[in-house]
C-alpha cells in the first residue's frame, strides 16, 4: 500500500536517540535496576488542588464535548497569565488551548508554512522540532550556534531567503538551558520585521527561569509572535497534556479550524483543572525552580572531577549537557556503552543538533538517590578510559 509524503517527513531523523531510553523504560517495567536520566519528567506530583478539581469535575459529569479552541474560562485564564508574564495585551480570542506545547508547535507550524517554504530554528533544538516543522511541508533550516550554545545571529541573517516564513526557538532552550537575552531578541525581531516573518517562541520552560522571568518579544511584536506554553514542566503535569498557543486573532482562528479537524476539542474536566493550576502558578513555579536548583547543584557536584567529561551548567531548566569528547566516544557511543555497562540511560547530544554530537544530555529532575547512583555509575564508566 502507498502512503503520503507526510509519513517520510515525520519519521526517521533522531529516532535512534530514543532507543536506549525506551530500552531503559522497558527494563524498569520488568523490575530491573536501571537509572533513567534521559527524559525531563520530574518525580514531583501534580499539585493536589489541581487533582482535586479534576476529580470534582469528573464526578460532576464534566465528560462531554468541549469547544474546539478550549472553554472560554480556560482561554481567559491562559490569556491573563500570559499578559501578566509578558506584558502583551491579550484576551481569550488570542488563545487556543491545545494538547501540550508539542501540539501547539505542530498547529503553529501547519498554520504558518507549507510546501516550498522554510522555517529556521536554532541548534541545538528539541528533537521533535524537525519532524514537527516539516510536517507542514516546509523545510527546516538549522541556524548554528556561536559558541556556548547561543544562536549565531550573523549566520541566522544569512539563512533568511525569499522562502523563509518563520524563525522558531525555545527559551529557555532544551537541551542547553540558554535563555535568549534582550539584545539577541532585538536582532531577531528586526530581522523578522525586515523580512515579514513569523516568530514562534516555545516558552514551555519559562517558569523554570530564575525568578520565572525571561526576556521576550510578546509586548513588542504581537502581530507576528506566536508563544507556545504548557503546564508540563512548570507544574509537573506532563501526562495531562495541557498546553496552548497565544498569537494574533487571525492565527487563532486558523488554529481553531485545524483543531476542528484534528482534536475536536479536549477534555473539559482537565480544562477546569488547568484554570486551578494557573491560579496557583507562582507557587507551582517556585516549587519546580527550587527542586531544579537543588538537584542541579547536586548533579554538578557529583559529576565535577570525573575524568574526561565536562559539565555545561545551564541557566535554567532540568537538563545539563555533558561534554564527553575526552573519552574518545561520540555522544551516541557514550550513551550506548554507558547503558550497556552501567544501566544508566542518557540522551545522545546529536539528537539536538550537529554541535552537540560530542555531548550527552542528562536530566537532573529525578530523585536524589537515583541522581547519586547515576552519577556514581557515570564515574565508574569514565574511569575505565
Ligand atoms: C523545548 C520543548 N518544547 C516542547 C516540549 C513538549 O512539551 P509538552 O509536554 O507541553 O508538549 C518539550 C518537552 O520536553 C520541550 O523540551
Amino acid at each position: 500500500m502507498k502512503f503520503s509524503p507526510l509519513v517520510k517527513r515525520i519519521s526517521g531523523e533522531g529516532a535512534d536517540a530514543w532507543l536506549t531510553h525506551y530500552a531503559a523504560l522497558a527494563a524498569r517495567d520488568r523490575g530491573e535496576d536501571v537509572i533513567i536520566l534521559s527524559v525531563g519528567d520530574p518525580d514531583l506530583e501534580t499539585p493536589p488542588a489541581v487533582v482535586a478539581k479534576a476529580i470534582e469535575r469528573l464526578q460532576a459529569g464534566d465528560t462531554h464535548y468541549c469547544p474546539a479552541p478550549g472553554r472560554r474560562s480556560v482561554r481567559e485564564a491562559i490569556a491573563a497569565a500570559h499578559t501578566k508574564r509578558t506584558g502583551q495585551s491579550t484576551d481569550a480570542e488570542n488563545v487556543v488551548y491545545l494538547s501540550g506545547a508539542q501540539n501547539a508547535l505542530f498547529v503553529a507550524s501547519m498554520c504558518v508554512a507549507g510546501p516550498g517554504d522554510e522555517m529556521i530554528s536554532f541548534d541545538p533544538m528539541y528533537p521533535t522540532y524537525p519532524a514537527t516543522l516539516e510536517a507542514s511541508g516546509a523545510r527546516m533550516v538549522r541556524a548554528p550556534t556561536s559558541g556556548n550554545f547561543r544562536p549565531d545571529l550573523t549566520a541566522l541573517a544569512s539563512l533568511v531567503t525569499q522562502r523563509t516564513r518563520a524563525i522558531v526557538w525555545a527559551t529557555p532552550n532544551n537541551p542547553s538551558g540558554v535563555i535568549l537575552n534582550e539584545s539577541e531578541l532585538a536582532t531577531i525581531g528586526k530581522l523578522a520585521e525586515r523580512h515579514d516573518l513569523w516568530l514562534i517562541s516555545d516558552e514551555v520552560y519559562a517558569g523554570l527561569a530564575p525568578d520565572g522571568h525571561i526576556p521576550g518579544l510578546a509586548a513588542q511584536m504581537p502581530e507576528r509572535l506566536i508563544t507556545l506554553g504548557s503546564l508540563s514542566k512548570s507544574h509537573a503535569m506532563t501526562g495531562w497534556r495541557a498546553g496552548w498557543l497565544v498569537g494574533p486573532r487571525e492565527l487563532a482562528v486558523h488554529a481553531e479550524s485545524l483543531v476542528m479537524c484534528m482534536l475536536f476539542g479536549l477534555a473539559g474536566f482537565i480544562q477546569e483543572a488547568v484554570v486551578t493550576a494557573l491560579s496557583i502558578a507562582p507557587d507551582a513555579e517556585r516549587r519546580i525552580r527550587d527542586y531544579c536548583d537543588v538537584r542541579r547543584a547536586r548533579m554538578v557536584a557529583a559529576l565535577t572531577g570525573i575524568p574526561r567529561i565536562r559539565t555545561v551548567v545551564p541557566e535554567a531548566g532540568m537538563f545539563m549537557l555533558v561534554d564527553v569528547r575526552g573519552t574518545g566516544l561520540s555522544g551516541y557511543e557514550f550513551m550506548q556503552a554507558l547503558y550497556k555497562s552501567q544501566r544508566v540511560s542518557v540522551l545522545d547530544g546529536a539528537a539536538f543538533g550537529r554541535e552537540t554530537a560530542g555531548f550527552v544530555r542528562v536530566c537532573f529532575a529525578t530523585d536524589p538517590a537515583s541522581l547519586d547512583t547515576g552519577c556514581e555509575r557515570i564515574r565508574r564508566f569514565c574511569e575505565q578510559f
